[in-house]
Formats: structure tokens, sequence, C-alpha cells
């Protein structure tokens, strides 16, 4: 057996991206985890620089550079690098020094951190979930039981009074005591246990659609949709689902009507798709269903996005800011996660529930 073929085979096997670069810093070999990773072929690459693979890496080639001429060897941790095709990744990467028949040279051994971090800001989100909502259930309880004793003693006071237009007071009394119940009411979310039957994501997403075209009559907004039609029925609760991505259509809508929009067309998007072994907080899934939405609108306002799915945080004057909340515990309770990206001119709402097994074809 040829020992070389093994090695490569060994080294093609790794999940780590191994590099070689020749004394000037060309790479000579690449693994295929690196080829990934670094979105080249390992023929492509000597024909390139390390700069022609890492853009705008001049300090981190500098240092490798400097590990050559030194031979010595170092760790960094949390890297960002922008690849040719225009994307960024994050790594963790050693340098290490080996001389080969008199050649110096550098072996230099990657980590993506993509999964890594996608995991904890997943457990990230999921827990700051689960301690508002606690946080919110208390606070509603101990509001609502003196409340209902404050509309109470106004309606006994109501009937006692002498004078019927004092009942204007109590009748106050009574409303606004209605309004902050119904309000804490929203703030805890559906009471209702979700009811759930087979469910056809495209019909949800055809109801919404039809709501938004009903409020929406003056039609400046485009809806375009982009379904994959092989998409299959999953076990979730119909009503709330349509709740929760209508929340975040009406959002995006809204957000259309902001000053700061400076084109004349508001286009959302509506994307399904099917991705396969994904992990949403730390359970890897097989099958999920992925909804995108869209919009070409001004970006969520800086100052909340870290606190985007918390109760009551608005960028709106007059939004209550419980849209996004309710829309991700409906979405927690079907065992799914929303996340959100967002910059000027394109923020994408993106839904994932797991298809569970006994529905898969
Ligand atoms: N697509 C979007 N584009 C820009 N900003 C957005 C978008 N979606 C949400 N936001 C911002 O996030 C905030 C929170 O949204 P959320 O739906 O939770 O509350 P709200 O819309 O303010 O009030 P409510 O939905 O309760 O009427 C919004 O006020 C808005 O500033
Ligand atoms: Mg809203």
């Amino acid at each position: 057996m040829n020992l070389d073929n093994v090695y490569k085979r060994l080294l093609d096997q790794l999940k780590t991206g191994v590099l070689l670069l020749d004394e000037n810093l060309r790479p000579s070999y690449l693994n295929l985890a690196a080829e990934a990773l670094f979105e080249i072929s390992g023929k492509q690459a000597p024909k390139m620089v390390l700069g022609d693979v890492l853009l705008d890496a001049q300090e981190d080639i500098d240092e490798i550079r400097q590990a050559l001429i030194n031979q010595t060897s170092f760790t960094k941790h949390e890297a960002t690098f922008r690849l040719p095709t225009g994307k960024s990744i994050t790594v963790d990467y050693t340098i290490n020094f080996i001389e080969e028949s008199g050649h110096p040279q550098i072996l230099m051994e990657v980590n993506s951190l993509y999964y890594s971090q996608r995991i904890s800001k997943d457990e990230a989100i999921l827990s700051t979930q689960a301690t508002t909502r606690e946080l919110v259930r208390g606070l509603a309880h101990e509001i609502k039981n003196p409340l209902g004793g404050i509309r109470g003693a106004a309606q006994l006071l109501a009937d006692e009074l002498p004078n019927e237009e004092l009942t204007d007071y109590t009748n106050v009394i009574i409303e606004e005591a209605d309004r902050l119940r119904n309000l804490v009411d929203r703030l805890v979310g559906a009471k209702k246990l979700p009811v759930m039957k087979l469910v056809n994501i495209h019909e949800v997403l055809e109801r919404v659609t039809s709501l938004i075209e009903a409020e929406e009559n003056n039609k400046t907004i485009e809806l375009v949709k982009d379904y994959d039609p092989s998409i299959p029925s999953f076990m979730g609760d119909p009503e709330q689902l349509i709740q929760a991505i209508l929340n975040i259509v009406r959002n995006a809508v809204q957000a259309m009507d902001s000053p700061a929009v400076d084109h004349d067309l508001g286009k959302i998007l509506l994307r399904t798709r099917i991705a396969r072994q994904v992990t949403i907080g730390n359970t890897l899934h097989r099958l999920v269903v992925r909804v995108e939405i869209e919009d070409n609108g001004p970006g969520i306002p800086a100052q909340i996005t870290d606190t985007l799915f918390y109760p009551m945080i608005s960028g709106r004057a007059e939004g209550s800011g419980l849209g996004l909340s309710i829309a991700q515990s409906i979405i927690n309770q079907h065992g799914g996660i929303i996340e959100c990206n967002s910059e000027p001119g394109s923020t994408i709402f993106s839904i994932t529930i797991p298809l569970s097994d006994g529905n898969q074809d």
C-alpha cells in the first residue's frame, strides 16, 4: 500500500483544515477541509499567495511570515477573514514552523468557529427567553390580582353612586383596568396550549399574505414568494403559526413606511426551504423547515438589536413591542427558533422548525 495515499486519505478525513505554505507563503497543499473552508481547490492554490486567499489580512500574514523567519509557532483565536467569494469566516488557527528537506515551511491548522458560535448563540437566545418569560409571568400574576380587586370595587362603587354622572369616573377606572389586563395577557402570550395538527407551511403563508394584502390597500409593497413545494406537512398549530409569521411580516410592512427608506418600492420576500442536519439549542435535527422573511427596508435600529425579541422593546413610537416576543414564544413551542440578520436595505427573519420524524418522507 502506498503510504502517501494513506496519509492523504487520513488528512482528508480531518475536520480541521490543514494548509502547507512554502517559503513564499504559497499554499503548496490543502486538505479537503481547508479547500471547503477557504473555498478554493487544491489545483488553484499553488498559483496563489496567502494574500489572495485571505483578503485584508495583512496583519495576520505578517505574523505568519515572522513565524517563518524566526522559526516559531503560535495560535490565534477568533480571527475573521474575508474570502475572495465575499464570504467572511471566523476561525481559530495554529501556525507551526517546519523544515522539510532544507526548505522552511509553515503548517497552518484551521478550525472553523461557525458551528460552535451558532450553538452558543441559539442557547443564549433560548435561555434569555426562558428567563424573560418567567419574569413576565410572575409580574403578570402580581398585577392581575390587585387589578381584579380594583375593577370589582369600582363596579360596586358605581352601583352605590347617588349621581349618574359620577359613573363616568368609575367607568374610566373599569376601562383602564381592562386595558391593563389586556396588555398583561398579551405580555404573557398565548394562554391556550397549541392545538397540533398537520400543517402545510405554504397554506400558513398564503393566509398571512392575504391578510397583509387586505390591510395594505395602497399597494406600494410587493410581496414575492419563493416556495419549495416539496416541503412535507408537519405537526403544528396553524392559527398560532399564522400569528407568529403575521407579526414578522407586519413589522416589515411598518418598517417600509419609515422616512429612512430611500426607494419607492418596498419588497418583502417569503422564502421556504428544507435544511438538513441543523442544530437548534443543543439538539441536532435531521430535517427542518426554514421560512425566511426578507425586506428591503431600513433595517433594525441599532439600539434594539440585542434585545429585539424581549417583550416591550420597540423602535416605533406607537409600537407595544410585543409582536416579536409573541412570535418567538410560538415558534419555541414548536421546538423551533427565530433568528434575525439585519442591515440597512436587507432584514431577514429566519424561522427554523424541526420536522418531526413521523412526518418525514
Ligand atoms: N423588518 C423590520 N425592519 C426594521 N425594524 C424592525 C423590523 N422588524 C422589527 N423591527 C423593529 O423591532 C421592533 C420590535 O418589533 P415588535 O414586533 O416586537 O414590536 P412592535 O412592532 O414595536 O409592536 P407590536 O408588534 O407589539 O405592535 C419594532 O418596533 C421595530 O423597531
Ligand atoms: Mg410588531
